[in-house]
């Protein structure tokens, strides 16, 4: 039987922006996290280099801002910026205070009243400026919010429950476009239950999964994006896909991302003769920013016909690499590849999703109730490029921001009442699971060849011919059988698919992450693509 659930706030998401909202909202609220997977299933626990944030006295939030507008090839919105960077400090100072163990710098380098922790520097950045914990920052801040959020007893921490969609007031055929809450996929018991909540927050992370070779975990399917879209959200930005250039390059390392602050603290990209050759792509060699670098290397593959480059820390004193990089040290040694002494083979992965769902600086999106934050969101922050370490950064300061906007509203928001129950009378189990399978495989891969790192009209023409095959199939599956994981991400991943091609089509020009062929020149007017469902709600 399926179940009812009422809550305040709806979390769907227990990353760094799910768990920080609910950390930051006022005691006295029921407050619900969702994860589709255990807690830690989201790409905030993978992150690796750090958070950037303007900590250092040397530093000013004016270099910091003018770096991301930088890095963003002219594309991103200022003022989001400028609101990112200006809140970094009291961010950072919250995860202090929180507890997160950020490597300390060493002692006799501290000036008297100076910052004492290390900062490190990635590209992108003319300033070093990024706080971390050694090379596994991610697992750091995620237990310290985890840990957090389990001591406070307003906040329900619920795993292994999928969000299948959103349920707003015109999907009920009322009047009003106002969320009310989701349907949820309770995986230990198959049912489809209702979440009502005041507030249904989105912080369900990105969509690179839909790439065949990514650096991200399985979840990240673009949950939210789809969810919002069905339900009226605008989106932006969507072709402005990253791919990270260095990840492990091994037949047996599945996803394994080799951090950039190896290049902030020195390493060099070499090709397999052992030559440099970043310098003859952009000035700033091996710290340009990553399209440029992710550019630069898919060039020289295809150039040489190579399977993969090689970074190289090798010239740093083992101490030093063993004590700022365990993490990657431990995990190439595993693979036989001793980072001390050898290159790494490294090749550019899917890594993360600039664009998203539409929203303004409380992480308000167009649907009445429902806020998006993290990389689910789009702010206008990282415009065609996102700058290293921006991200995490992203995460904390939309949560505390739309935390507090909830509040502004408590007094006038009821509980939604009588929502229906998930109708599941007309379906069936699926006997289809190796056919959702294939599906799956089939969309990663053509959206590796036709929608990657160098892009044409007639490359995109196919990716989107198929995937609305694609759409059909998977369409009449949704219909008639049960829903699980697999079918609802499957579901999702297309969706996603779709509005990324679309984008891409739409922008006649190459930017920062979006290069094609058939336009290779940058128009003189930036704009964002912002695309608009058949059931916008504003
Ligand atoms: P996530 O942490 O991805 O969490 C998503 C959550 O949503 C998960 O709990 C998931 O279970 C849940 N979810 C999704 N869909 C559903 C659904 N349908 N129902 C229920 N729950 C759902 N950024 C930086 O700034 N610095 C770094 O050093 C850095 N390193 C990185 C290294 C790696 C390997 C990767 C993959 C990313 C890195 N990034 C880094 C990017 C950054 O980690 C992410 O952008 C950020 O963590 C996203 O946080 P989030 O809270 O938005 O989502
Ligand atoms: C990395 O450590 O290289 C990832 C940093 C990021 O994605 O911002």
């Amino acid at each position: 039987m399926s179940q009812h659930f009422q809550h305040d706030v709806l979390v769907i998401g227990s990353g760094a922006a799910g768990l920080s909202l609910a950390l930051t909202l006022p005691g006295h609220l029921d407050v619900a996290v969702l994860s589709k997977g255990d807690l830690a299933n989201g790409s905030t626990f993978w992150a690796q280099g750090g958070v950037a944030a303007v900590l250092d006295d040397a530093d000013t939030v004016q270099s910091h801002v003018e770096d991301t507008l930088n890095a963003g090839g002219g594309l991103c919105n200022e003022d989001a910026v400028r609101f990112t960077v200006e809140h970094s400090r009291e961010a950072i100072q919250w995860l202090i205070d929180l507890g997160v163990p950020f490597t300390r710098d060493d002692p006799s380098t501290v000036v008297d009243g100076g910052f004492e922790f290390h900062l490190t520097r990635e590209g992108g950045h003319s300033h070093r400026r990024i706080i971390h914990a050694a090379d596994a920052t991610g697992a750091a801040i995620f237990r310290t919010l985890l840990a957090q959020a389990k001591a406070r007893p307003n906040i329900e921490l619920l795993e292994q429950r999928v969000a299948v969609d959103l349920i707003t007031e015109s999907r009920l055929g009322l009047e009003g476009q106002r969320c009310l809450g989701a349907y949820v996929l309770d995986r230990s018991t198959g049912e489809v239950d209702t979440h009502s909540a005041r507030f249904t927050i989105l912080a369900s992370g990105g969509a690179a999964k839909v790439y065949l070779y990514t650096s991200n975990p399985d979840g990240a399917c673009g949950d939210g994006i789809a969810m919002a879209w069905r339900s009226g959200c605008r989106v932006g930005n969507l072709e402005f896909n990253q791919f990270h250039p260095t990840c492990l390059y091994h037949p047996q390392a599945k996803s394994f991302l080799v951090t950039e602050a190896l290049r902030g603290e020195g390493a060099y990209l070499k090709l397999p003769n052992g030559e440099r050759f970043m310098q003859r792509f952009d000035p700033r060699a091996e710290l340009a920013p990553r399209d440029i670098v992710a550019r630069a290397i898919d060039h020289e593959m295809k150039r040489l016909g190579a399977d993969c480059v090689f970074l190289d820390i090798s010239h740093q004193s083992e101490d030093f690499i063993k004590s700022h990089f365990p993490t990657v040290y431990e995990r190439c040694l595993t693979f036989g590849i001793d980072i001390t002494r050898q290159p790494i083979p490294v090749v550019p992965a899917a890594h993360y999703t600039c664009g998203g769902v539409l929203v303004d600086q409380q992480g308000r999106t167009d649907v009445p109730g429902l806020y998006a934050i993290g990389e689910t969101s789009f702010t206008g922050l990282h415009g065609a490029n996102r700058m290293a370490s921006n991200s995490l950064l992203e995460c904390f300061v939309y949560a505390r921001s739309a935390a507090a906007d909830i509040v502004t509203q408590l007094d006038h928001v009821p509980q939604p009442q009588n929502l229906p129950a998930w109708d599941s009378s007309q379906v069936t189990d699926s006997d289809q699971d190796v056919i959702i399978a294939h599906n799956w495989d089939e969309l990663r891969r053509f959206m590796w060849d036709y929608v990657g790192i160098v892009r044409t009209n007639k490359r995109l023409q196919r990716a989107q011919h198929r995937v609305r095959l694609l759409q059909d199939e998977i369409d009449e599956f949704y219909s008639n059988y049960k829903v699980s994981r697999d079918l609802i991400e499957l579901r999702n991943l297309a969706q996603v698919a779709e509005l990324m091609i679309a984008s891409a089509m739409a922008r006649k020009e190459s930017r920062g992450l979006h290069y094609t062929l058939d336009y290779p020149d940058m128009l003189p007017e930036a704009l964002d693509t912002i695309l608009v469902p058949p059931t916008f709600a504003g």
